[in-house]
This record gives structure tokens, sequence and C-alpha cells, in this order.
């Protein structure tokens, strides 16, 4: 089989890897990839939706997998099956469940799964009457995509008010803030849980823990992730059972009912708990990164099989086994770098999440020489006179693989430590307990 694999980060080199570990599978090609990706697996310069249909129908592929939302729900599944082109991902009406926070959330309330209370406003001056009336702390979310930096976690009716002027009036997330989702602040613990689905039937996949903050103890900003480990202390059949009881398996038939669509692919359920009731802070029509590149890699079921029983339509969890070994990953972003123009100094830039310097010559990799440590490329591309270079925030991600969680995060820092780049900067704190 020849599989095509829509990504241009770690997550989709983690993808992209597990099909070139697949028996099952040929050849894999990775679009558009990044030069990371590109020294181990073939990429192709595919960049609009257009251009990866004639790649897949010039190269003659048997599968497509998808792995960000955006092309999700621009209708990318649509344009390939329109083709008798297998692919692995929603349709376009189907990945609505994370291109609108207020359809899901409304969905959620019609049928019953848990979300916090919430209300929908189109109107600023109504959205701030709400916040004053229900005086609890909220979370303000904008509607739309806004690449996970769309809901603004608030303490008081200020910091409330003041998401509200930005999402709306400045409209920093241009039409993703035309509307918002304004919903009571929850306090419990936090997890990602993803499924694969056929739009019957569900496998869940295990749990991984994320960072999110920049700095470690959780401080800084949020960004779009410092790291992970997998396995998870809370992941395991009781927690399998709550969630798609409660929230995966009623969203899933829900969908079909009310829409007369079947959802298929990955979802991906944000959630938290509070005693023992999953509430649904939203969902993604996606793997997450960096999960994925934690998850996968425990995937001991060829990930051809399931793609191809979720496009048949014979998905069965007793189908999905995963592996207990424990990986960890830490991601090396750019920090702080001198900003420089026409060959002169001018200041300092603060690095990722914040403004970041692009280019700087990465070295080391080499060392890397553990086979226990695994790097998946993110933001790096080639320089005909340096070789690999940062090209983005989040530059890699160094997985570790250990029988303990502990021998996954040594192993994952030792080859981190090997690795440079001018500004470099990772969490110390990744899988410390
Ligand atoms: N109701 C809520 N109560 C407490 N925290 C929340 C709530 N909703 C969201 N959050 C926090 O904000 C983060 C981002 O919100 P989320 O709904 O996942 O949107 P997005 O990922 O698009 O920004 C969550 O990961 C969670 O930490
Ligand atoms: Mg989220």
């Amino acid at each position: 089989m020849k599989v095509l694999v829509v990504d241009s980060g770690g997550r989709g080199h983690a993808i992209a890897w597990q099909f070139q570990n697949d028996p099952g599978v040929k050849e894999v090609i990775c679009a558009p990839g990044n030069a990371g990706i590109a020294l181990e697996i073939r990429c192709e310069n595919a960049r609009t939706d257009e251009e990866i249909l004639e790649l897949a129908k010039k190269e003659k592929v048997d599968l497509v997998f998808i792995g960000p939302e955006s092309p999700l729900t621009r209708g990318i599944v649509n344009l390939l099956l329109e083709e008798k082109i297998p692919v692995v991902g929603p349709v376009k009406r189907a990945s609505i469940l994370e291109g609108s926070k207020a359809y899901t959330k409304l969905l959620c309330r019609e049928i019953g799964v848990p979300v916090a209370e919430f209300e929908v406003f189109e109107d600023p001056q109504k959205a701030k009457d709400y916040i004053a009336y229900v005086k609890y702390p909220v979370v303000v979310k904008a509607d739309g995509l806004a690449q996970g930096k769309g809901s603004i976690v608030c303490s008081d009716e200020k910091e409330a008010y003041h998401a509200i002027d930005r999402l709306m009036v400045e409209k920093i997330f241009d039409e993703a803030g035309q509307k918002v989702v304004i919903e009571k602040r929850l306090f419990g613990i936090e997890i990602s849980f993803f499924i694969f689905t056929d739009g019957e039937s569900i496998a869940p996949m295990p749990v991984a823990q994320d960072y999110k903050r920049a700095y470690d103890n959780d401080e800084g900003l949020n960004t779009g992730g410092m790291g992970a480990y997998s396995p998870h202390r809370l992941e395991g059949e009781k927690l399998n059972r709550l969630v798609c009881e409660k929230v995966a398996m009623p969203l899933i038939r829900g969908f079909a009912e009310k829409e007369g669509v079947q959802y298929k692919g990955i979802l991906y359920c944000g959630l938290m708990l509070v005693e023992d009731t999953p509430y649904l802070l939203e969902a993604n029509v996606r793997l997450g990164d960096p999960e994925a590149e934690v998850i996968l890699p425990r995937l001991k079921t060829p990930l051809s099989d399931i793609s191809l029983q979720i496009i048949n339509g014979v998905l069965s969890d007793k189908k999905v086994e995963w592996s207990q070994d424990y990986y960890c990953d830490v991601v090396a972003a750019v920090g702080r770098t001198r900003q420089i123009k026409d060959g002169k100094s001018k200041g300092w830039y603060h690095g990722y999440p914040g403004r970041y310097g692009k280019g700087y010559p990465i070295s080391g990799i080499e060392n890397v020489e553990n086979p226990a440590c695994k790097i998946f490329f993110a933001g790096v591309n080639n320089s005909p006179e340096k070789g690999l270079i940062t090209d983005g925030g989040r530059v890699l991600h160094v997985v570790g693989k250990g029988k303990t969680l502990q021998e996954a995060r040594d192993i994952a820092y030792r080859g981190i430590e090997k690795i440079h780049f001018e500004g470099i900067r990772y969490r110390k704190d990744i899988g410390k307990e």
C-alpha cells in the first residue's frame, strides 16, 4: 500500500513514521512535510487542497491520512472522496465539531453530553451583560479556528470584558471571533482523550499528559505544547468506559442523527474531569501535537489496518492494541535570540510563543545515537549553505522510550542535550511527577 500523509509538523512526522514501520505499507509520502521529515521520508511540496489531490492521483496512493484541522474544515476529505481516493478524516460537515465551538456546545446540550454552563453571543454588549449577570469566573472562546489560542480563561469580570473586546471588537482572530461561547470556568483534572471511529464504533487511544505553558511549573504563556508523555496514570478501562459512554459515543451518534452524516476518523475530546463527570471543553477533529508523538509509538496494530477499518466501517476496539512502554516528548523551541537587521543588532526577541528569530543552523542531531531516542521534526527547513535550520518556534521533538516514565524522560533529556541551535530552550520538567 502507498500512503500519503498531509501535514508539515511533528505530528505529521510521527504519523508518517508509523506508516513507514507498518508491514502493510510499501511507500510513504508526506506533503508538504519539512526538511527534517525529508531526512527519512519522501516529502512533496503540495500545499493547497488541489495540489494534494493532484499528488494523490499522480502517485496513485491507496490511502491519504490528514493531520491538521484546517484542510479538514475546508473539506479536503470531500474533494478526495469525490475522486474515490480512500482517506482518513471527517468530511467538511463533520469537521464542524472543531470548526465551530458554538455548534458543538449546542449539540452537546441538546443530546445530554456534559458541558459547562454556557451561552453563545454575537453582540459584545449582550456578552458583557451575561458576564455581569452570572457572577462566576468564565472562559471566553472564539467560535471558529484560532490555532488553539482563541480561548481566554478569565479570573474575574474585568478580564472577561477585556477578552470580549479583544475577540469581538478588536477581532484579533478575525471572523473566528464573530461569535463567542462564554462558559463557566471549571476546576478539575484536564485530560485529552482521543478515539478512532468509523462512525458507528469507537476504539479509544491511551491517554497522554501534555504541557501547554511555556515554562517549568506551568508558568508563562500558553503554547502549542512544550512536551508530553504517555501512559497517563488515569488511562485504562474505567476511564475509557466513562468517556465513551458519556461523551464520545453520544457525540458521534448524536451528530449522525442530527445531520444525517457520519463522523469518521479521529476525534479528540478535551475534557475536564470534575469528580466523576467528564465535561467536554472542546472537540477537535484530528490528533493533537505533541500528543500524537507519544501515543502513536505505542500502537501495536498497524495504522494501515485501523485506517482501512475506519474507511470501511468495520472498526472494533478489540482489534486495536497498545504497548505499555513509556514515551516522553521534550520540545526544543526557539527562546531568546538577538534580533538582527541589515547586519546590526536591534535588540532581542523574547522567543516562542512570542516573537522569535529564524534560520539558525541546527547541529548535533547525528550525536543522538540511542535507538530508544527518536526525533520528530517540526519547524525546520534546509539551507544550501547551513544545512538544517530552524524555521518555526517549536523546532523539534525529542522522544525517549523506556520501561518506566523515568527512563523515557532520562533518554529524551540525554538526547536533547546533544542538540544545539541559537536560542534553544526547553522545559526541564516534562514527565517529572
Ligand atoms: N470551561 C472551562 N473551565 C476551565 N478551563 C477551561 C474551560 N474551557 C477551556 N479551558 C482551558 O482553556 C484551554 C483552551 O480551551 P479549549 O476549549 O481547549 O480551546 P482551544 O484549544 O481552541 O483554545 C483548555 O485546554 C483548558 O485548559
Ligand atoms: Mg484545546
